[in-house]
Order: C-alpha cells, then structure tokens, then sequence
C-alpha cells in the first residue's frame, strides 16, 4: 500500500517562475532516491500537490513541505492509502492550476474520495511544456 497525500496551499510570491522552478528542481532531485512520486500544479496564488510514497518518506517530506515559506496555509484534502501509485516513474510532474479547478477539487473532496488520476485529468499541462516536466504517467 501506498500513502496518498493531496493538499492545497497559498504561494508566497504569486507566479514566481522562479519558486516554481527551484521547487521542481529540488523535487526531482530528491524525490526518486526518497520513493517519492506526484504532481505538482501551480496558478494564480495557489499550489496544489499530490504526492505518493511509504508512510514514512510522506510524513518527513511533509515536514520539510509544510515549513516552507515559500507557500502558508497548507490544508491537506486528502490522505489515503491507495493499492499502487498513479505517478509510477514520475518523480513530480508539473501542471497549471486553474484556480477554479482548484475549488473545484477542494469541494469534490470534502464530499468524499477523489482518485488522484482524475485530480490530474483536470489540471491544465501548460506548465508541462514551460518546466520542461517529465511526462505524466498514470498507472
Ligand atoms: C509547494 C512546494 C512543494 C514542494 N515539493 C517538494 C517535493 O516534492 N520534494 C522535495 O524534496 N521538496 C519539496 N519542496 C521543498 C521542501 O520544502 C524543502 O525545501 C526541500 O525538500 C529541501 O529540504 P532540505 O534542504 O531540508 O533537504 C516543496 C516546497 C514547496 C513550497
């Protein structure tokens, strides 16, 4: 089983390329050895992250997250155990975040589970071509 965490947060510098880059650098430099694997979406003042690993390498990655002054009011949507991974092989994918599909997300899941392929199937992947993001790949 593996450990499924989604949350939303509040960016620090709205639309800084440079945040968003320095954090997808950062990630896939870490995430692979960790057996960390998600997505990471960006939009207007908002990220939203999935990210996917043993329960262990989750907390200690959320702890370093949730410090971060790059971003503040952390709040986690959701934290499940799922059967398998839906980012296998993708150390953090980037998406854009519209901040509607975002709200969209944040009430779909205060009425109950939302597989974390389908959060991806909303996400716009502009950011896929402008950060040079690994393709996404969903089990
Ligand atoms: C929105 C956001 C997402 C992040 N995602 C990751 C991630 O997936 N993996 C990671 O190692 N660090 C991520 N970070 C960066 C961590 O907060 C932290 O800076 C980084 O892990 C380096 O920590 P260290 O220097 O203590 O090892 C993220 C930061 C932010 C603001």
């Amino acid at each position: 089983m593996i450990r499924q965490v989604v949350y939303l947060s509040t960016a620090r510098n709205p639309g800084s390329d440079a945040d968003l880059t320095a954090i997808l650098d950062t990630a896939r430099a870490k995430n692979g050895d960790k057996g960390i694997t998600g997505l990471l979406a960006h939009g207007g003042t908002l990220f939203l992250q999935i990210l996917e690993g043993t329960p262990e390498a989750i907390d200690a990655l959320m702890a370093k997250i949730s410090a971060d002054t790059r971003h503040r009011s952390l709040r986690v949507l959701q934290d499940i155990m799922v059967d398998e991974r839906s980012f296998c092989g993708t150390t953090m994918a980037a998406r854009t975040l519209d901040p509607d599909a975002a709200h969209l997300i944040a009430a779909r899941l205060r009425n109950g589970m939302l597989p974390a392929t389908t959060i991806a199937a909303v996400l716009g992947d502009a950011a896929e071509a402008a950060f040079g993001a690994q393709v996404l790949k969903a089990a």
